[in-house]
């Protein structure tokens, strides 16, 4: 049996045939709002079930809910506010009521908005409670300082979906990658969310997982990220590369997240599971700084705030210590498995990674598997020519 979406329901927010050509030229005469790339992304996860049980933005009570105990006010667990902003000016044009077309920066109608909701809020309360900071350096906190000062609320309906490119044969909805892990046979299913390539460290995480259940969602995050994360189409690539060679093919599948990067280390841990678990896992992994940033978070903070409501979550968490490979053990390991001194473990630093992957250098293979070292040298070479 399948599992459950969260909150009981997969919804399904998403006007398809007549009915979708019908109200697409209804929006043409409606209020306009431009949103931007990283609301597109949200529109079309809430449309498509990955956000299930929400139906469109957060209205006032479930947003101050979300914000001050990571719950809906129905008392569902949900730990980021998914919301709607506009400038003062803009929600004075519109009224409670108004249906409102929701136009992406590119000119596409995405979908629309059933107006309920206008309501100010405080920034950095919310900054606080979600990032855990209110340094404006923290990519997630910057955005939410330069967004507008209110928030729009109510469902939403999605009537086109992003267009995904290249991506778009690795693209699957929350219903189908169900129909898929149906049609695999497989019963337990853990996913992976990542916005890096897919070194040695994660490989030996997943692979641990993967010795207890059917199989592998490689579900990496391909929405907007920070500007110096390696970017989605590399490392798409990146994915291939290592799948093809050091993967079963029959154990794993690679989908991707449309999702904004919100950089929301522990809560961010919790929204990630809950959309998995909309995706059909049974399993999720938690590593070592889910989601996390420079020095915002502790190394198992997101582990541990996870556990606070891991029984209601209905999906179960892996968690795993910061996996390394020892060079006395020749081996991966952690601190749970490997006896050995800091001294024999291979360590680099992102930011020493990158460094040498700009320099066609390619890091130790006990860090990084060869193939996937050259895919990023090349890809790094052909972003900075
Ligand atoms: S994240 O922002 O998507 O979490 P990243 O792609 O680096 O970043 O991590 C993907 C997953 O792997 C997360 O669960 C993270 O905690 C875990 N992880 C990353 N590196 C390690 C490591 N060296 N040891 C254990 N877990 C790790």
């Amino acid at each position: 049996m399948a599992i459950e979406a969260h909150g009981g329901t997969l919804i399904n927010r998403e006007l398809r045939g007549e009915k979708r050509e019908e109200a697409l030229t209804k929006a043409a005469s409606l209020p306009t709002l431009t949103i931007s790339a990283w609301t597109v992304s949200d529109i079309e996860l809430i449309g498509i079930g990955g956000f299930s049980p929400l139906t469109g933005f957060l209205g006032e009570e479930d947003y101050e809910s979300v914000v001050s105990r990571t719950r809906l006010a129905d008392g569902t667990v949900w730990s980021i506010p998914i919301t709607l902003a506009v400038t003062t000016e803009k929600a004075e044009q519109l009224s409670i009521g108004d249906e409102i077309a929701l136009k992406g920066e590119d000119g596409v109608i995405y979908g629309t908005l059933q107006l309920e909701e206008k309501y100010t809020y405080d920034k950095e309360l919310e900054a606080k409670k979600v990032y855990g900071t209110l340094d404006e350096a923290h990519p997630g906190v910057k955005k939410l300082y330069e967004r507008g000062d209110v928030y729009l609320a109510g469902p939403i309906t999605l009537l086109n979906r992003p267009d995904h490119g290249d991506f778009t044969a690795f693209y699957k909805d929350p219903s189908e990658t169900r129909q898929m892990f149906n049609d695999f046979g497989w019963n337990t299913i853990v996913g992976f969310q990542t916005r890096n390539p897919v070194h040695r460290a994660h490989e030996y995480i997943q692979k641990s997982a993967l010795e207890a259940v059917d199989g592998l969602l490689l579900n990496p995050l391909v929405g907007e990220t920070k500007s110096d994360d390696i970017s989605a189409v590399v490392r798409m690539e990146s994915y291939q590369v290592i799948l093809k060679n050091y993967y079963p093919e029959d154990r794993t599948a690679l989908v991707i997240y449309p999702a904004a990067m919100r950089y929301a280390g522990p809560k961010e841990a919790i929204l990630h599971a809950i959309v998995r678990k909309n995706y059909g896992c049974t399993h999720f992994i938690v590593g070592r700084d889910h989601a996390g940033v420079g020095d915002y978070y502790g190394t198992y903070e997101a582990q541990e705030f996870i556990s606070q409501f891991e029984d209601e979550l209905g999906i179960q968490i892996f968690k795993f210590e910061h996996a390394f490979f020892c060079t006395k053990c020749e081996n991966m390991g952690t601190a749970k498995t490997c006896p050995h001194d800091k001294e024999y473990h291979v360590h680099l630093s992102g930011t020493k990674v990158r460094e040498m992957l700009r320099n066609g250098e390619k890091p130790p293979k006990q860090f990084s598997r060869p193939e996937v070292a050259e895919v990023l040298i090349r890809g790094m070479q052909e972003q900075e020519a």
